[in-house]
């Protein structure tokens, strides 16, 4: 071999992947560490009179809302003869099972048995549909699906709670950030690392197609990371207006937290939002958002079009 043919692709081995970091699946070490905090599943919206199918960390699930107005997320095949919830029936107490009528409550309890003798007698109090905890904050439905005992609370963000006049906080579902799809075929680690990579937005977003933000994130930032037991932060320092310095922050707080503020620059101060970087299996992942705005739909204009393409479609 000579000199020259070193680093032939003849040589590459073939592609592997790190199992502990990416599988998201329950056993797992990430589905477990994963499996320790809320995770948004839906908006508000999702969870209605019509059962929902949603998939997160490989689970299958059924997200609905009971005519009390509670959210409910149940495993979706039946316990009695394992028929889908997909197609139950939301009443006001839980969903109904659509084989044998069985009528299961936002925490799985079973309240009735219609074709049972004593539709709810003791056999009917024994039974359980396998189901997670799901509350709503921020204008999403968030889910715990790990170990009951340790259940943390549904955590509260200062950039969420602090309102300015005329602020309030809406959600989105498309996946902001995510370069325009909104199921994205690959792990959700890989986009995670990326909101700690300063240094691809003035090259891949500021110059290759053009200022797909605006100028001034064209400039090549000066970059501090700071490493916390909550995760990275990595501060740009670029020229801003007036001789002053501009300085953004963006966060990645584990374990799926996405800090980001606006790429548009449209205000300076307290980031305007959060993403939750949601692992659906080990090889999709999706973003919500929950924001501050001033106008409904607001947040949905974060999505940055260059020359009115999306991202995706630059190339196309
Ligand atoms: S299979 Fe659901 S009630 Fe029988
Ligand atoms: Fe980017």
């Amino acid at each position: 071999m000579s000199a020259s043919d070193i680093g032939s692709a003849y040589a590459l081995k073939p592609p592997t992947s790190n199992a502990r970091l990416t599988e998201v699946g329950r056993g797992t070490p990430m589905g477990e560490l994963l499996r320790r905090y809320w995770h948004p599943v839906g908006l508000a919206g999702d969870a209605g009179a019509t059962p929902r199918p949603v998939k997160i960390l490989g689970e299958e699930l059924i997200l609905f809302r009971d005519g009390q107005g509670r959210p409910g997320l149940v495993y979706p095949r039946c316990c009695h003869r394992g028929t889908t919830l997909y197609y139950g029936r939301i009443e006001e107490r839980g969903i109904r099972c659509c084989y044998h009528g069985w009528l299961f409550d936002v925490e799985g309890h079973c309240l009735e048995m219609p074709a049972e003798p004593d539709p709810t007698g003791a056999q009917c109090q024994r039974v359980r549909q396998p189901w997670y905890p799901a509350q709503e904050r921020y204008g999403l439905v968030f889910a715990y699906l790990g170990p009951p005992d340790k259940k943390p609370v549904l955590p509260r963000f200062e950039c969420l709670e602090v309102m300015a006049p005329g602020e309030f906080v809406e959600a989105d579902d498309s996946s902001l950030g995510s370069g325009g799809i909104v199921i994205a075929p690959c792990n959700w680690l890989q986009h995670f690392e990326n909101v700690v990579d300063p240094y691809h937005v003035p090259i891949l977003h500021g110059s290759f197609s053009g200022a797909q933000f605006v100028e001034q994130m064209a400039a090549f930032p000066k970059v501090k990371f700071e490493y916390g037991p909550m995760g990275v932060k990595a501060t740009s320092l670029r020229p801003g207006p007036d001789g002053k310095t501009f300085r953004r922050v963006t966060e990645a707080v584990l374990p799926t937290l996405r800090v980001v503020p606006n790429p548009r620059v449209a205000q300076y101060g307290m980031v305007e939002s959060i993403g939750w970087t949601v692992p659906i299996d080990d090889t999709h992942y999706r973003v919500y958002v929950a924001g501050r705005v001033k106008e409904k739909g607001e947040l949905a204009k974060f999505k940055s079009r260059y020359n009115g393409k999306a991202w995706a479609e630059l190339t196309a």
